[in-house]
């Protein structure tokens, strides 16, 4: 089996790569980046994959089985169309499953929320595309946090998270670790999934 991952020069998708490649029994991992010189460090094969050039991203999934999306990067509304590049770019190269790491979150009323309505509408798609899928829907990330910190002290608060939009924390490398096993593991396929993790609670819940 042959599994890609986009954006695999970011922190997200390099995590989930190093993840997959230490873990790999006999399956090809190729990453696919913007800027694969971003991306030599991994030891992998490197192909090109811009959001926004649906022929170089249906030419870089040539051969792949299973593809892990990660969220793009660029405004909202300008994400859905770049989401959607990546899955009918999937469709016409034969990927037979997409996985995609979405967001918690509430969909009206918060500084996130035109960014959880474009991964919901991600979601969708991936949902609508016809390929086996897997969703996660990801915590906020703490490493950001961690190293706000002396920011936060000067404000005199973290608001993160808070009041009505309340969710999980989750480190990247824990968030890798999930995503392999969506890839992996087909008898997930079809769900989506809250991804955080706290202590004595199972850090995968389904939520479809
Ligand atoms: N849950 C949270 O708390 C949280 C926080 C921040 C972000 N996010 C989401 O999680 C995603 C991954 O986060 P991260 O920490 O890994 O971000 P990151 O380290 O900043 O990496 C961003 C990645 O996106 C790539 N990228 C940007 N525009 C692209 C395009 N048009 N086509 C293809 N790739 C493109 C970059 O490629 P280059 O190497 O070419 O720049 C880079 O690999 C983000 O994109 C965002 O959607 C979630």
């Amino acid at each position: 089996m042959t599994i890609a991952i986009t954006a695999v020069s970011g922190q997200l998708g390099g995590a989930i790569a190093r993840n997959l490649i230490e873990t790999a029994d006999g399956e090809t991992i190729i990453g696919l980046a913007r800027t694969p010189a971003n991306a030599k460090d991994l030891g992998i094969e490197i192909r090109a994959g811009d959001y926004g050039q649906p022929e170089q991203l249906r030419a870089s999934l040539a051969g792949v089985d299973t593809l892990l999306l990660v969220s793009g990067m660029d405004a909202p509304d300008a994400r859905i169309q770049q989401h959607r590049n990546v899955i009918e770019a999937a469709k016409a190269a034969g990927v037979q499953k997409i996985v995609y790491t979405s967001i918690q979150g509430v969909e009206e009323g918060t500084a996130f929320s035109p960014v959880v309505q474009s991964n919901r509408q991600t979601e969708a798609d991936v949902r609508d595309s016809g390929l086996a899928y897997a969703i996660g829907r990801n915590g906020i990330y703490i490493e950001p946090d961690v190293e706000y910190i002396e920011s936060y002290k000067a404000k005199g608060e973290i608001a993160n998270s808070a009041g009505a939009g309340k969710c999980g924390y989750t480190t990247r490398s824990e968030l890798a670790h999930a995503y392999a096993c969506l890839l992996r593991n087909d008898t997930l396929n079809g769900q989506t999934f809250n991804l955080w993790a706290l202590p004595s609670v199972k850090p995968s819940l389904p939520i479809t």
